[in-house]
């Protein structure tokens, strides 16, 4: 079989070596993939985002099948496209990736269905927001996000009023997040940990892998700018049995049915972001794909077959394969360019990629080759993953590998999975 992983970062790198495992797969191809997917693919220079170049690609080289990863250009109906020319692909179509798309969309379904999440209210005029804000009606802290896709940077807490005047400002009236925040959603600030799980799912069942907490700030303790996320550990120790259990009952199968009564059939990959809040669970997020770094934990302890379980998912067969993870534990460590998210440089050269490999996965994300060496190219850089019976020592083995790893203005946390080791 030809597979093509569409994307170019680490989750893209995660999907590639676990794909490549499959010993029907003969050939793989990335676009545009980056330095580290050239190991196990033939990277092509498509942007993810460039759909009528994709499927032409596909077409030419008469690929079987095509993982579609990031949120644009599923958003966008890449899958769809590849679709209507014959090629099967990974991923939900165009009106059902709108669970991340729209977050007003995905808010008033919650409501509709009686699915548990923050209560809210939808703007798309500055003054009506603006009169809600100054009501008693509203909560304080609160919670102000643009309603379209913005790299996860679309969402602001907002401790006072004032905080929330301001930001409906910025992104109604000076487009702070583009035409993203155009409408925005306003809503009720919840507290609890934090967790990630990710589902496949055909619109017939819903199969959760095993569950994450990611690290959104930059800087350890939780301090700093949000970012795309600076590493991860599963499973989630906050995430017991008996949790599991009322998410599939309560969240995760209703979601799966609000879908198909929309007419919406979600067939791919769907990302709980979940609070675990004293009233019970609810939901913060939907994405409509692997999370990043999410997929860098819960993949490497797959056991079952990656490729195997994606055409299921996409055939409305998934009911009929397994989907089973290892019992150990995983911890992700995100290697970032010295002053992201905001201003960094790249082009710096990686030493030490071939020694942490030896005890832990490294998926590189914002890499590029240049000669013989592989150099930086992007805010996120590396995830240095390991594996091991306990989190404990995942932990302690991934710092271990990532201190192997040297390239100018290096940044990572040094404390991720801490507060996992705590259970908060
Ligand atoms: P999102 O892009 O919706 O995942 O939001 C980014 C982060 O903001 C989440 O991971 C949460 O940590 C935080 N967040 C979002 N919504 C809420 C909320 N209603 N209450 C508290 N924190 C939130
Ligand atoms: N790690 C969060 C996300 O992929 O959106």
């Amino acid at each position: 079989m030809k597979v093509l992983i569409v994307g170019g970062g680490g989750r893209e790198h995660a999907i590639a070596m676990k794909i490549a495992e499959n010993p029907s797969v003969e050939k793989l191809y990335a676009a545009p993939g980056n330095g580290g997917m050239a190991d196990q693919c033939e990277c092509v220079n498509i942007k993810a985002t460039d759909m009528e170049a994709i499927v032409a690609f596909a077409r030419e080289q008469a690929i079987d099948f095509v993982v579609v990863a990031p949120d644009d250009p599923l958003c966008m109906g890449l899958v769809d496209l590849l679709k209507e020319s014959g090629i099967p692909a990974f991923g939900p179509e165009k009106k059902a990736a709108i669970i991340e798309g729209s977050k007003v969309f995905s808010k008033n379904l919650m409501k509709k269905y009686g699915i548990p999440t923050a209560s809210y209210e939808t703007f798309s005029d500055y003054d009506a927001a603006v009169r809600y804000i100054n009501s008693d009606a509203c909560p304080e802290p609160l919670v102000v996000k643009a309603d379209g896709l913005a790299l996860g940077k679309g969402v602001l807490i907002c401790p006072t009023r004032a905080d929330a005047l301001k930001a409906v400002d910025d992104m109604m009236n000076h487009a702070q997040f583009g035409k993203s925040g155009s409408s925005v959603v306003i809503e009720e600030f919840l507290e609890g940990p934090e967790v990630s799980v990710l589902a496949f799912t055909d619109g017939n069942v819903v199969k959760p892998m095993v569950s994450s907490m990611d690290h959104k700030r930059a800087l350890d303790g939780d301090q700093g700018l949000n970012t795309g996320g600076m590493g991860t550990i599963a499973p989630n120790p906050c995430y017991t049995r008996e949790m599991a259990e009322r998410c599939m009952r309560e969240i995760f199968l209703p979601t799966m049915h609000a879908m198909n009564a929309e007419g919406r059939t979600f067939r791919g990959c769907l990302y709980f972001g979940l609070m675990l809040t004293g009233d019970g669970p609810k939901v913060i997020e939907y994405n409509c794909r692997f999370g990043d770094p999410e997929t860098q934990v819960v993949l490497p302890l797959l056991k079952s077959d990656l490729l195997t379980i994606m055409q299921a998912t996409a055939n409305g067969t998934l009911s009929d394969v397994d989907v089973v993870f290892d019992e150990g534990a995983a911890c992700c460590v995100v290697l970032a360019s010295g002053g992201y998210p905001v201003k960094y440089q790249s082009g710096y050269p990686i030493s030490g990629l071939a020694e942490a490999g030896e005890t832990a996965q490294v998926f590189h994300a914002g890499t590029r080759r240049q000669g013989d060496d592989i150099v930086t190219a992007g805010g996120r850089v590396l995830g240095v993953t390991a594996t091991a019976p306990t989190l404990r020592e995942a932990i302690d083995r991934a710092y271990e590998a990532a201190d192997r790893i040297q390239f100018t203005d290096r940044h990572m946390r040094r404390d991720i999975g801490a507060r996992a080791l705590r259970g908060l």
